[in-house]
């Protein structure tokens, strides 16, 4: 990416929008461009606060030049190359003589060598400017400069001796913070510890999930069930023990693609969410849930865009990463094109996504569930947006033993003391989750009476439950009707799979 802002530099682009919230890291990297740069520009700041103040000289503002308005007009009139770097400029920039401004820079600028750089957390550009604006995201940290933070760190302490291995897997586990978080973990796990070594990975591992949690949008997840805990669902868990090695290096050489993510859509209750989990600890890669919901915020324009962009560029940075969004539909409550109340965020947010998701090259493996299809846009089913589209329905006959088994056994109970197959064929209709509910049911009507629950009382709960599948029928029947025709059914055998109709 430095590369990418250095050629356009090179290349006389007159605007360049550089999204970033490391202001510090950033400058540093444009006043190492321009010291690369033949002839080599003079690199100013610009903030509301000080107004035009040249890079690494003694705080002292160019002439007048606090207000916006005279700040870019005094760009236009520097006769050297030069870079301006304009900070946080954009709650000034619909105003219109600041757009004008910058029109008016942007049509002097040619062939002078200069170049304004726009750079804010927030990605905001006024429609007068979209065609002349590049939009730049800086990334996070790679490897090679949190070694560079590392290192400075190291040599504060004692122990500066570290093998390959760990100074690699200290560097990995701080992926995906910003420079300055990186610097704070390693101090922290340094302090702690009182040393910084392999040892501490789990440290620093630590910190940067509660940083990574802290922006509310984005959370590490650990699933302890395995995929195993999951009943039923056979052809949905072969299809995810197929990929289990698809991130490697060697299904690269083998020339595999790399997967890019599934959706799974089905019946609340099901194991839809729980699978998605699982697959974490199957794969070996982290799970980072993406709050959709939180992605949203009206309090400025362009934050949500931001938001969602900022939650990306960290699952890009720690990747190879599984990507959860849970229940995707409840995210587009409108769906696409629908002027709905938020003034079209949503689906400027979701197509902002599907962009991404489909020119993305880093291996984010995307998996989503959803309950409604009804509620998602159409663009997501279409072919080739996900890998595949599983169905996940109510469970069958075997199914429900399967789950019965499962919670039993997780409940310590010898599963030979009940007959799993009457237990199924009563609770005909219910979804994984109602099944767990009725023995955790029975468990409290036997525990009140002092005494073990037993196959008679796993009955009565059952009985006394109305499942989801009776009340919803219409849905679950519509629901069933759609996916016949466009999903895989995650249940089913390859050969059922086959004599459906497409
Ligand atoms: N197929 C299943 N096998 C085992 N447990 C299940 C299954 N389906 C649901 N459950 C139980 O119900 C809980 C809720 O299921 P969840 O995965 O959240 O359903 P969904 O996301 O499809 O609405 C799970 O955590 C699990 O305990
Ligand atoms: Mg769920």
């Amino acid at each position: 990416m430095k590369e990418e802002l250095s050629i356009l530099i090179q290349a006389q682009y007159p605007l360049i929008y550089l999204v970033t919230s490391e202001e510090e890291r950033s400058e540093q990297a444009i006043a190492n461009i321009a010291q690369t740069l033949k002839p080599q520009p003079r690199v100013f700041l610009w903030t509301v606060t000080n107004g035009v103040v040249e890079y690494g000289q003694p705080r002292t503002t160019q002439h007048n030049t606090v207000s916006p308005e005279a700040a870019i007009e005094w760009t236009i009139r520097q006769k050297e190359p030069g870079i301006y770097v304009f900070k946080d400029l954009h709650p000034f920039i619909d105003s219109p003589p600041v757009t004008r401004y910058l029109r008016d820079a942007i049509a002097s600028f040619k062939d002078t060598h200069k170049t304004i750089v726009l750079m804010s957390p927030v990605q905001h550009v006024p429609i007068e400017l979209e065609k002349e604006v590049v939009v730049l995201d800086f990334p996070l940290p790679d490897m090679k400069e949190l070694n560079r933070v590392l290192s400075r760190q190291l040599e504060d302490g004692k122990n500066k001796r570290l093998t390959t291995e760990s100074r690699e897997k200290l560097l990995k586990a701080a992926l995906g913070l910003t420079r300055d978080e990186a610097q704070k973990v390693y101090r922290k796990a340094q302090v702690t510890a009182s040393r910084l070594t392999e040892a501490e990975v789990e440290i620093v591992l630590s910190e940067k999930k509660q940083l990574i949690r802290r922006n509310g949008i984005l959370e590490y997840i650990e699933e302890d069930e395995t995929i195993d805990s999951v009943g039923g669902l056979e052809e949905l868990k072969r299809w995810l023990c197929q990929r289990s090695n698809a991130f490697t290096e060697r299904a690269r050489e083998y020339g595999l693609p790399q997967p890019k993510g599934m959706l799974i859509l089905g019946v609340p209750g099901c194991g839809k969410s729980l699978i998605a989990k699982t697959t974490s600890r199957l794969w070996g890669l982290p799970l980072l849930r993406l709050d959709m919901g939180r992605v949203y915020d009206g309090s400025m324009v362009g934050r949500s865009e931001a938001n969602l962009r900022n939650a990306l560029k960290t699952a890009e940075s720690i990747a190879p990463v599984i990507l959860f969004i849970d229940e995707l539909d409840k995210s587009f409550a409108g769906g696409a094109g629908s002027s709905d109340s938020d003034g079209g965020t949503s689906s400027r947010i979701f197509g902002s996504f599907l962009t991404w998701m489909q020119e993305k090259t880093s291996p984010v493996f995307v998996m989503a569930t959803a309950n409604r299809v009804e509620r998602l846009p159409g663009e997501f089913l279409r072919k080739g947006r996900f890998d595949e589209i599983f169905f996940v329905d109510l469970p069958n006959q075997e199914e429900r033993q399967e789950i019965f088994k499962i919670h039993l056994s997780k409940r310590r109970r010898d599963i030979d003391r009940f007959d799993l197959d009457q237990l199924a064929n009563v609770s005909d209709g219910f979804s994984g989750a109602e099944i767990e509910q009725a023995a955790i049911a029975a468990m409290y009507e036997a525990f009140a009476q002092d005494r073990e629950f037993t196959q008679l009382d796993i009955i009565a709960a059952i009985k006394s439950t109305l499942p989801l599948s009776k009340t919803m029928t219409e849905q679950v029947s519509a629901l069933r009707d759609w996916a016949r025709q466009r999903a895989r059914p995650a249940a089913s055998s390859m050969a059922e799979y086959q004599q459906m109709e497409f």
